[in-house]
């Protein structure tokens, strides 16, 4: 039965960069570059870029996620100390073009498809680097949307990105399940009103912003357990 607390989920919006790929994929490549430091570039890259999205978006100077990355990889490697000659910062980039799916993603997919449910990514990064990324892992037919902030020009967390489904799809916000492995995201499209399950992957604690998700899991086969056991 329709509560007003517990809607029904018509569309699965998937966040992109950690949630379906793997961003610290890049690890092997960084390391190779800069023996011991690969670890701490991929983390402190990873923090920069979306620092510097949030910067952009509160300060209204955005540029593409593709120049925020570029940016913020230099940035990590002047203050690491390390000399990213333009032959690494290019393979480097291109690696961050060409990132993994985590291991549960197309599985995950392919359980909701079969659901018949109706699938979204709603992504920071630019339409062409979503394009590549979705073609490179495999997931090309499994989104009715690929939606990007670029059309809006803010980043997320600000209401305009989350705004995107909402009206691709016609639905309300919280008749759509948010996904994210990014805690923050999955606060602020809580925030936003979105219903939302935290794919807490590393195993951090929650983030305390005076909001929850919906749900909580590490892993993405959590979307499909909740699906199913809600509907
Ligand atoms: C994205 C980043 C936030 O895909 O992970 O939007």
């Amino acid at each position: 039965m329709e509560t007003a607390q517990r809607p029904p989920i018509r569309v699965v919006v998937f966040d992109a960069y950690g949630t379906l790929f793997d961003v610290y994929s890049i690890g092997v490549l960084a390391e190779q570059l800069f023996p011991g430091k690969g670890d701490a570039l991929t983390r402190l890259w990873r923090e920069r870029q979306i620092d510097y999205t949030r910067l952009r978006t509160l300060s209204n100077r955005y540029q593409p996620f593709d120049v925020v990355t570029r940016d913020a990889l230099r940035w990590t490697a002047d203050a690491l100390g390390l000399a990213l000659t333009e032959a690494a910062e290019t393979q480097l980039m291109a690696r961050y073009a060409q990132l993994s799916a985590h291991a549960d993603a197309l599985d995950a997919l392919r359980a909701l498809k079969a659901m018949n449910m109706r699938l979204a990514i709603l992504s920071n990064g630019t339409p062409a680097m979503l394009d590549v990324l979705v073609e490179h892992t495999g997931m090309q037919g499994m989104f009715e949307r690929v939606l990007s902030v670029d059309a809006v020009g803010q980043y997320k967390t600000a209401a305009a990105a989350y705004q995107l489904a909402p009206d691709a799809f016609g639905l309300p916000a919280r008749e759509m399940l948010f996904v994210s492995s990014n805690g923050w995201d999955a606060c602020g499209a809580a925030w936003f009103g979105y219903t939302t399950i935290w794919i807490n992957r590393s195993g951090l604690p929650a983030e305390r912003l005076g909001v929850t998700p919906d749900a909580t899991g590490d892993s993405l086969h959590e979307v499909v357990r909740f699906i199913t056991t809600r509907t």
